[in-house]
């Protein structure tokens, strides 16, 4: 296992290029299981996550070539529907087949992906959506076994919740039924909206890309044929190295990346008096000498996102006063505070709010990563931190930061990835 050692008290300078994003990756991938001809992803982050789906594509009988930021990926020699514990174990969004493998298929088995770290994590809002939609859905052996043997049907589903990956399951769901699927409360985040734009390319009608009611008139399981899709740019990666220009009071400039996405980061760490120099693609963040605190609620998107909540408590530990961050949307994402409080943060947690104090100063230590975001909020934390961090388990930063540690030396931090001794 690796470990990330950082020497704290660097300054940062120069530009980093803000790699696709992951979680538009991913549905997207899952997505290619709706045709049956080749398609090309570009723009790939080069991540363990987007390993995982493509090793399931090929588990399932696709064929995959796959080099780092490219995917030439052709599901048309499919010939299992059963994606194992093995892969879904290792990461939740595996579920996102389920949508496209009953559409295209008629019938399929996946693995329940369990509780996470961050919380929970149901999949009742999904597969009560499919049963909408005409799916018989068994739970068995720690599988969901869905069949259709006739194929889904169009219908209208009404959210309780805006979930990112029920929306997204129910999209491919329905450009593959019979007749036309009307998603109530959906989400529409710039992840949502780039599987909508993708399977809208593909010729399959699709009304209220962008808002929160969507209207998808299927092809009665006529498969899709794609156009090469380019992944947007990450807009959590991108918020956490302003996170590190803030945390840092550096100055860096950001490449490849979409301002608008981020607007909600930006307008947060205004607030705490950092200003920013924003051209079409490419940003610049000039932190003030002394940071302001912040409050702020994790939403749904355009809201504040719980992906960035992490990073900017950690941000917010190195500012002037006091601070307070309300989680909404997980029950458990506050993982990341008794590492930061080892580090010598003063942040005392009461059920979904935490109250930051500011402190001048943290000192490094040993630390453990407990889920993706919450790593690199200890990884900018460590940047500051006096002395030598330690940051273990970082297995949970591989599977969603591309080379985390190739772009932070490259702006100048003091970070060696090691391998542990025992
Ligand atoms: C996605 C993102 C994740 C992000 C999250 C919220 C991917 C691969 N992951 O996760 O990084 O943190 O959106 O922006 O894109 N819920 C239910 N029942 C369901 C589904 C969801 O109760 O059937 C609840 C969840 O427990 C959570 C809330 O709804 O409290 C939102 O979850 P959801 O939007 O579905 O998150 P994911 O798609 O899993």
């Amino acid at each position: 296992m690796d470990y990330l050692e950082i020497k704290g008290g660097k300054k940062l300078s120069g530009n980093v290029t803000i790699s696709g994003a992951k979680n538009a990756a991913l549905p997207i991938i899952a997505a290619t299981i709706l045709s049956d001809k080749e398609i090309t992803l570009t723009n790939l982050p080069n991540v363990v996550d987007i390993r995982t789906l493509l090793k399931l594509l090929t588990m399932l009988g696709g064929t995959v070539d796959h080099d780092k930021t490219v995917a030439k990926i052709n599901n048309g020699s499919i010939t299992s529907t059963k994606a194992v514990y093995e892969i879904v174990s290792q990461m939740r969004a595996s579920i996102l087949v389920l949508g496209p493998l009953l559409a295209r298929f008629g019938e399929c088995e996946v693995s329940l992906p369990g509780g996470c770290a961050i919380g929970q994590r149901p999949i009742d809002l999904h597969l009560k959506a499919l049963e909408t939609m005409g799916a018989k859905i068994e739970i068995k052996g720690g599988y969901v076994h869905a069949m259709a043997p006739e194929g889904l049907h169009g219908a209208n589903i009404i959210f309780d919740k805006i979930t990112v990956g029920g929306t997204e399951n129910i999209v491919m769901a329905a450009a593959l039924a019979k007749g036309t699927t009307t998603i109530i409360n959906a989400a529409k985040e710039p992840e949502v909206v780039q599987l909508c734009e993708m399977i809208a390319d593909a010729g399959v009608k699709i009304e209220g890309i962008g808002t929160n009611e969507l209207t998808i008139h299927g092809t009665d399981r006529e498969p899709l044929n794609f156009k090469t899709v380019d992944i947007i740019p990450d807009r959590i990666e991108a918020g956490t190295y302003l996170c590190a220009g803030a945390i840092t009071h550096s100055s860096i400039t950001l490449n490849k990346v979409n301002p608008q996405h981020i607007r909600t980061s930006t307008d947060k760490l205004e607030s705490m008096g950092c200003t920013f120099d924003i051209g079409e693609d490419t940003m610049t963040i000039y932190p003030p000498k002394e940071l302001k605190p912040v409050d702020l609620t994790t939403m749904e998107y355009p809201g504040f996102p719980t992906d960035m909540q992490a990073q900017f408590m950690a941000v917010a530990v190195m500012s002037k006063g006091e601070s307070l961050i309300e989680e909404r949307l997980f029950e458990n994402r506050f993982m990341h505070v008794s590492e930061l409080n080892r580090l010598g943060a003063d942040i005392w947690l009461k059920g979904s709010i935490a109250a930051v104090k500011g402190v001048d100063e943290l000192y490094g230590a040993d630390i453990m990563a407990t889920d993706l975001r919450a790593s690199s909020a200890l990884v900018l934390a460590a940047l500051v931190a006096e002395g030598t961090t330690n940051v273990h388990r970082i297995y949970h930063l591989d599977r969603g930061y591309d080379d985390l540690e190739g772009k932070l030396s490259g702006l100048g931090a003091d970070i060696t990835r090691k391998r542990e001794s025992r």
